[in-house]
């Protein structure tokens, strides 16, 4: 197995500090040591991997480097007693495709504590729809409920809603039962939105006061935002007393200019979101929800195929903020 050659997107830094990439053949022998080598069947693409072939430091550091946050496939060869041969497996987060080598290869070898088995109810490729975006999405979901927040609290806002974390956000609070807003940049795609489930769409600039008022009329019982900046300031102001907001990302912006009135006038709370190293017990869990009674029937209908030779022009797209949904990509 050690002298097998697998293909894999490897992103290069050259002298004068740009990055390039290509679909290559690299070795099995190659790959970081770990306890379980996986055949990865499916990955998909995230905002993070756009800003790990970029170069971005705060994501990858060392280079010629095959990013992919995500994998889904199986087992080739384990040490460890918790995985044998072909069972099959979800990698998420932790430092796949980070520092590490990623799911966009055939290959990965991983430490037995990052791998997390299939869920029953669920396929290899429907694992890879959701990926780290939708399970974002559903921890998020998950952290909002724990707040209290219930369909009849009111609507709950999404940020970024054509986006990976959006969609899956805005198609599984419908599913739960929520009335959605999907606030969006993409004029275009309302049709998208209410096909998965948004009950109102709201252009980006609703959602982004930059009056400098400590607080704005009570609006949403809660959000998802994926957006950061004035974006996650303007929904603190906007959510309803005892409300709360899921922080997930920063396309726009990593700062927050806030005040402490929403916090100490309305009792409004701010839930991180960390996908990357949530507790084991929890991660199961909200797995295992995601394959059962959290499935929503509009999974296919936010996805967009593509092969390792097609996934090029997806990352520019994502890195540009013009993805619809989630890439999936078929590894082979
Ligand atoms: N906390 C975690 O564990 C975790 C996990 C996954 C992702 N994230 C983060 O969440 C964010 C979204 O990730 P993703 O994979 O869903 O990315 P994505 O698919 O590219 O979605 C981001 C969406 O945000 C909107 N957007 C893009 N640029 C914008 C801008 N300048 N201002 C306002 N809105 C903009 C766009 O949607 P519209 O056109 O519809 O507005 C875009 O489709 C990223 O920052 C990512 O790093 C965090």
């Amino acid at each position: 197995m050690s002298e097998t050659f697998f293909r894999a997107l490897v992103v290069r830094k050259n002298d004068d500090k740009t990055f390039t990439r290509e679909v290559t053949e690299r070795k099995i022998n190659d790959l970081p040591e770990g306890d379980v080598l996986i055949r990865v069947r499916y990955s998909s693409l995230n905002f993070k991997d756009g800003l790990s072939c970029i170069g971005n430091p705060g994501v990858t550091r060392n280079f010629p480097h095959t990013p992919g946050i995500d994998a889904s496939g199986e087992v080739a060869e384990s040490s460890d007693s918790r995985f044998k041969e072909g069972d099959f497996v979800i990698v998420s987060g932790y430092n796949l495709g980070m520092d590490t080598s990623g799911g966009f290869g055939q290959y990965i070898r991983v430490p037995a504590d990052w791998i997390e088995p299939l869920p029953e109810g669920l396929t290899i490729k429907e694992a890879a729809i959701y990926g780290v975006a939708g399970f974002t999405a559903a921890l998020s979901v998950d952290a909002l409920q724990k707040h209290g927040i219930g369909p009849e609290d009111g609507e709950v806002v999404v940020t970024g809603s054509t986006g990976g974390v959006g969609s899956v956000s805005v198609a599984l609070l419908s599913h739960l039962g929520y009335n959605v807003v999907a606030s969006t940049g993409k004029k275009e795609e309302r049709e998208f939105l209410s096909g998965i489930g948004a009950s109102q769409i709201i252009g980006r600039e609703e959602v982004n006061d930059e009056s400098n008022k400590p607080l704005l009329s009570e609006r949403w019982a809660g959000a998802i935002d994926s957006v950061g900046g004035t974006t996650l300031a303007t929904l603190l102001k906007a959510v309803k007393r005892g409300g709360a907001v899921a922080a997930t990302g920063l396309v726009a912006s990593s700062e927050l200019s806030t005040t402490v009135f929403p916090f100490i006038l309305r009792g409004v709370s701010l839930l991180g979101i960390d996908s990357g190293y949530t507790p084991k017990k929890l991660r199961s869990e909200i797995w295992k929800k995601l394959a059962g009674d959290w499935k929503f029937a509009k999974l296919q209908k936010l996805t967009i195929d593509c092969t390792l030779d097609q996934l090029d022009p997806e990352i520019d797209k994502i890195l540009a903020g013009g993805q619809r949904g989630r890439v999936v990509v078929d590894l082979e």
